[in-house]
């Protein structure tokens, strides 16, 4: 199989970090807050404590690296997320590069999590071109593959949806002169359970679709906000967002989420005031993120994004 024909798929083995002063509770984070699976043989191991970046684990057969540039909330009773996103092109990616940002729901299954996302990318292998798609992604447990878009049974897309998973997004913003961005919101619909897939950035709501209630079963949630770029090994990688790093925070220059609002039991966007978000940066010198902010029009905030060319 040469390049061309590898999808690179996004793994969800992702390493939660927490930051020391939850030192209390890293017992019971570890035995089940963290996402973790032996890359050997699948089976889930104890994190090591106290790790200060995150980490995270390849596709099981090792040859993909994945690096995040996310801010996470702790496992906790949440109902979903909504923030603009902007929409950042990457016309020089090679085949065997992913690149994208995503809003991430982890559901907690027993020992494992589940995980239903909606993003923006620009996958080659997967499109075969560079245009910035929207996407949809599922995985059952942190063991399983996960699915694209339409791949298989997962999200359920609004008939005459104004955006369908795979399909392409523009304009999309350039560095120094403009910024584009769509708003979508992801969120438990309080009437029947499912994950609603909105989109906010048009004349009015637009709703995209949904991911069936079973897709994110029990009541402890990790919601997450992403840039992620995932590569093969022994190859280097891709830009995140703006392709720049995010020191200068313009929204010209640099990728972002902002107006970041999380979603109450009745289904009401509010601001994340109170809620304690936590890094995730597995590859600083490569990808970077700004604090998370507020800021004045930007509501709550955070910049992201490195350069091409990461090595490991
Ligand atoms: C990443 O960003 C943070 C905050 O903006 C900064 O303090 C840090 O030096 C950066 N790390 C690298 C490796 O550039």
């Amino acid at each position: 199989m040469g390049l061309g024909q590898v999808h690179v798929i996004i793994p969800i083995f992702l390493f939660f970090s927490f930051a020391p002063y939850y030192i209390t509770s890293v017992e019971s984070l570890d035995l089940d807050g963290t996402l973790q699976t032996n890359e050997k043989d699948g089976t889930l191991s104890r994190s090591k404590p106290f790790q200060l970046n995150g980490r995270i684990k390849t596709d099981g057969k090792g040859n993909t690296i994945s690096h995040y540039a996310m801010w996470h909330t702790e496992p906790g009773k949440f109902y979903g997320l909504r923030a603009e996103m902007s929409i950042w092109g990457s016309p020089n990616q090679e085949n065997y590069q992913d690149s994208g940002s995503a809003i991430q729901i982890y559901c907690q299954k027993g020992e494992h999590y589940s995980l239903i996302e909606a993003g923006f990318h620009v996958s080659p292998s997967m499109y075969h071109n560079r245009d910035v798609r929207f996407f949809t992604y599922t995985t059952r447990d942190t063991k399983s593959a996960g699915c694209y878009n339409l791949q298989c049974p997962g999200f359920v897309p609004a008939s005459g949806a104004a955006l369908v998973p795979g399909q392409a997004i523009s304009p999309q913003s350039t560095y120094g002169e403009a910024d584009y961005y769509a708003r979508l919101s992801l969120n438990e619909d309080p009437k029947s359970g499912d994950w609603v897939v909105y989109r906010h950035d048009l004349d009015r709501p637009s709703f995209l679709g949904h991911f069936p209630a079973q897709l994110c079963p029990g009541k402890t949630r990790i919601l997450a906000l992403t840039g992620f770029v995932n590569y093969l090994k022994n190859t280097h990688g891709p830009p995140m967002g703006s392709g720049h790093f995010p020191d200068d925070e313009d929204d010209k220059r640099s990728a972002y989420f902002r107006h970041i609002k999380i979603y109450d039991a009745s289904g009401q966007a509010r601001d994340p005031i109170t809620t304690h978000m936590i890094q995730l940066v597995n590859k600083p010198d490569c990808y970077n993120e700004t604090d998370f902010t507020v800021k004045i029009n930007r509501g709550y905030v955070f910049y992201y994004g490195g350069p091409n060319g990461c090595i490991g």
